[in-house]
């Protein structure tokens, strides 16, 4: 079934083992994130048996439907609505406000559990996390009173939102703060999680300050690359995920529309540059399924455009000679792998 997503669970074996082989080696346990592929079975599977020191994932949903002795972490902020969930299909959660704190305390002990929080602290990519150090002390001492809420540490999240890349400064803001927080509250913090996939070179390098001794990672292991420049990994493969599209249309058609230019089915008024003729293809897969322009075709065919159920391409260029029913494969990016995964018109398909 067209159109599929092949995921190479053997080349996610590998960058998985090798980012975990660097990062043990340098004292660093690593949350294996699981939101860009929606938690597949076989993919948590591979993180289970290569034993991953965490799972992670954004949505709740997620994390409900895996099932591991391994500690399950929510990644996004705890919402107040769905605490009771939380504290029933997540071991930790990442938190950074009081009220929804007290929530999670009220339903662990309702559930007689205890439910681990990690606050997450802005170092100034200003998405989420607690910006002003009062309140980090503020938070802290409200919450090591809660009888049922297991204070597991603090954490960080960079190069997301405001595109601040980690430097070594920068993390040791961090280990500053797990410092003056065990002094002032005679504690011991467990986890200082230092970034996600962005923190991979200082990691490679050696470079991360002593005191952080966790990394969330799930592009880096996907897609075999760190976040801050976007740079291969060494010895990692980029192609874990691959799309594979059927041809349902192939004519040769002007690239230029014959008649008066309005909206398309998108409400915006197109613009075309005129190539001539050429050999046009459509793709049984579409906006619903994916933004076209995340696609990076193996062959030499250029993406012209898409709607919501059909990517047009130019084959016109190709050495191959496509017939309908031929298959188009893609290379994919981090947003184009997540959005196949969500959508449920795409198959998937394990190598
Ligand atoms: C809070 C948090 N940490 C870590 C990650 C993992 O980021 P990356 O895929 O860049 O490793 C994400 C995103 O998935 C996230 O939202």
């Amino acid at each position: 079934m067209y159109p599929k997503i092949v995921i190479n669970t053997k080349k996610y074996r590998h960058n998985l083992k090798k980012l975990l082989n660097i990062s043990h080696n340098k004292g660093i346990t690593i949350m294996g994130v699981s939101k860009v592929f929606c938690a597949d079975h076989n993919l948590i599977q591979v993180l289970i048996e290569e034993n991953v020191d965490y799972i992670a994932d954004s949505r709740i949903e997620n994390l409900e439907n895996i099932s591991t002795n391994i500690p399950k972490v929510l990644l996004r902020i705890a919402s107040f609505c769905d605490a009771e969930r939380i504290v029933l299909n997540s071991d930790i959660s990442l938190n950074s406000e009081l009220k929804t704190i007290r929530r999670l305390d009220s339903f662990s002990k309702k559930h007689k559990i205890k439910h681990g929080v990690i606050i997450m602290i802005d170092l100034g990519d200003l998405r989420e996390g607690i910006f002003e150090k009062s309140e980090i002390f503020e938070i802290i001492k409200n919450i090591i009173e809660y009888d049922n809420i297991d204070l597991k540490g603090i954490g960080t999240n960079l190069t997301c939102f405001g595109g601040v890349i980690p430097t070594v400064d920068t993390l040791k803001r961090l280990a500053d703060i797990k410092s003056d927080i065990e002094e002032q509250f005679s504690i011991s913090l467990d986890i200082v999680s230092g970034g996600n996939s962005s923190s991979i070179d200082l990691l490679i390098q050696g470079d991360i300050p002593s005191g952080i001794n966790n990394l969330r990672l799930g592009e880096s292991i996907v897609l075999g690359r760190e976040t801050a420049n976007g740079c291969l990994i060494e010895d990692t493969y980029s192609d874990v995920f691959t799309l594979e599209a059927e041809i349902i249309e192939l004519k040769d058609k002007p690239s230029m529309p014959i008649g008066k230019i309005g909206m398309n089915a998108f409400g915006k008024k197109p613009i075309f540059i005129d190539k001539g003729n050429m050999k046009r293809a459509i793709l049984a897969v579409g906006k619903q399924d994916v933004d076209h322009n995340e696609l990076i075709p193996f062959d030499s065919i250029d993406i012209i455009g898409s709607s919501s159920d059909h990517i047009i391409v130019d084959v016109t260029n190709s050495a191959n000679t496509y017939e309908i029913g031929d298959i188009i494969k893609f290379k994919l990016t981090y947003s184009s792998i997540l959005s196949l995964m969500t959508s449920k018109y795409v198959s998937k398909y394990y190598e």
